[in-house]
């Protein structure tokens, strides 16, 4: 029989999959070479067909057909990465990584059919839908996609004995996910959840290799790197001084190479947190957005606690210190339990009640008050941060005379310009001839525990009314049918 309950956190810079052992303790399936966790690095070997993924793929050494962060591009189809002549998609490279998350764990356990992935909470749903597509090419059945802060604080939940509100601050590879949560011993109720893109470990390894190609300039009067190997060399650098200044007050490392001319470039932690000090101020500023959000103040919070890689740096443990007024608590495993949480979530999600991640709402025009002036604008059907599964309505007017069909765009985002949201489906009902502007129409929008929109549209008159299940079309979404096919090609690739 198949191994159920796996939890997998597909994260930005590093990936692991975890358990539910008989007695109901997540663990992490430790890979082939018996890491915990892999990274999120995908290499492609010049014969046909052979991917790498992981730490092998991490120093391959050749960036031209080395793929990293491709997380961030979840959300954009049109991101394409070409190799030898093949286009790979995110949602294609991220698959890999998942397969290969697979393979391994299947050598200790056995058979797996289904998971439960995670995603940042602020991801929007073409990028969780790109995440269930990666997971089904991959050979999963996905069964739920979960928010990453809420799987953190799920295993929170289930290692402590835990009674109050809760802020989980989540600073991983790529992101900023902050949740908000009400905690009664198994039972967990979002409050409000907050996330940022671009602001997690490789924005502070991007700012931080500026710093270092600033230095390296005024000793050699070159740059730093000239190609993409080079670049990626001094990153990594970057990234071990950074992790270095996390346990000691200086950090000193050698940069450029033989070819260049190496240099030694020491840095403090003073010097570091103020050269990232406008990151560390959009941390502290998405932590107050958080609050706000849910109504509360810091003090109002019961217990805070780290989740994610950036989390060790001291900074941010005295940020929320100072803002809490007490020390933050290190979720256990900072790396591990977004993955651990999500293998007890796949167990545990009926006594989990979300909160919608996004906005939703419909273009309408809108007349201004004080100028008459009549613009098209988001109108809100649910608010972002409403509890969910939920359902709300709105009620609009036609604008024309005879007006014969009504077209309504199902919007997602909470900005009021148009052009600052997405439109994620849409709905057409054919009107009855002959009637005036200014007939009642009602939308209504339902979301439910598995973050799908249903939408319908009632007009009033005539009681016509069409409904439909949101499917995001947006172009390089990959349809079921592709999705089964190109499945069936992933089985056959060589992963190593
Ligand atoms: N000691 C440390 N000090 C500072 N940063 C660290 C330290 N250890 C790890 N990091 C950083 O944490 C990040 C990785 O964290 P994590 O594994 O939680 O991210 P992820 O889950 O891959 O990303 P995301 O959740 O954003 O998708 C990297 O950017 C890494 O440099
Ligand atoms: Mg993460």
């Amino acid at each position: 029989m198949a191994v159920t309950h796996i939890g997998i956190d597909l994260g930005t810079t590093t990936s692991g999959l975890a358990y539910l052992r008989p007695d109901g303790t997540p663990d992490i399936v430790p890979h082939a070479d018996g890491e915990r966790l892999t990274p999120s690095v995908v290499a492609f070997e010049p014969q046909e067909n052979t991917t790498v993924v992981g730490a092998a793929a991490r120093d391959y050494g050749d960036p031209a057909r080395t793929v990293r962060l491709i997380k961030r591009h979840l959300d954009d189809p049109g991101h394409l990465v070409e190799i030898d002549g093949r286009a790979w998609t995110p949602t294609e490279l991220s698959a890999l990584i998942l397969a290969k998350l697979k393979r391994d764990a299947e050598r200790t356990l056995g058979p797996i059919d289904e998971c439960v992935l995670t995603v940042p909470a602020n991801f929007n749903e073409l990028a969780r839908r790109a995440t269930a597509a990666a997971g089904r090419l991959a050979g999963f059945r996905v069964r739920r996609i979960v928010n990453e802060p809420t799987a953190a604080a799920v295993y929170y939940a289930h290692t402590h004995d835990v009674r109050g509100r809760v802020m989980i601050y989540d600073l991983g590879g790529g992101t900023l996910d902050i949740a908000v949560l009400e905690i009664d011993g198994g039972d967990l109720r979002l409050l409000a959840s907050e996330g940022a893109r671009r602001l997690g470990g490789s924005d502070f390894d991007e700012a931080l290799l500026g710093l270092m190609a600033d230095e390296y300039r005024r000793q050699h009067r070159t740059d730093l790197f000239e190609n993409e190997r080079q670049r990626q060399q001094a990153l990594q650098t970057g990234e071990d001084l950074k992790k270095t200044l996390s346990r000691l007050p200086n950090a000193a490392n050698l940069i450029g190479d033989e070819q260049l001319g190496l240099s030694r470039i020491e840095i403090s932690r003073d010097v570091f947190e103020q050269a990232m000090s406008r990151l560390f101020t959009r941390t502290h500023m998405l932590v107050e957005q958080a609050l706000d959000s849910a109504s509360l103040r810091p003090d109002q919070i019961d217990h805070v606690c780290l989740v994610g890689g950036g989390t060790r740096m001291p900074r941010i443990r005295a940020m929320l210190r100072d803002l809490f007024g007490r020390e933050p608590l290190a979720c256990d495993n900072v790396d591990e339990c977004v993955a651990l949480g999500a293998a007890l979530f796949s167990q545990k999600a009926a006594r989990v009640r979300e909160v919608c991640n996004q906005g939703y709402g419909t273009l309408a025009l809108l007349e201004e008050a004080d100028t008459g002036r009549v613009r098209y604008a988001n109108s809100i059907v649910i608010p972002k941060n409403t509890p969910i599964p939920c359902e709300y309505s709105q009620t609009y007017v036609t604008s024309e005379d005879n007006e014969r069909a009504l077209e309504v765009a199902v919007t997602q985002g909470e900005d009021e310009d148009p052009r600052y949201v997405d439109i994620v489906g849409k709905i057409r009902l054919e009107l009855p001839p002959g009637r005036p502007a200014g007939c009642e129409v009602t939308v209504t929008y339902g979301y439910d525990a598995d973050q799908r929109i249903q939408a319908s549209v009632t007009d009033h008159l005539s009681g016509r009314r069409e409904e439909v299940q949101v499917e995001y079309v947006g172009a390089g979404v990959l349809s079921d049918e592709q999705i089964r096919r190109r499945a069936v090609e992933f089985r056959s690739m060589k992963i190593k």
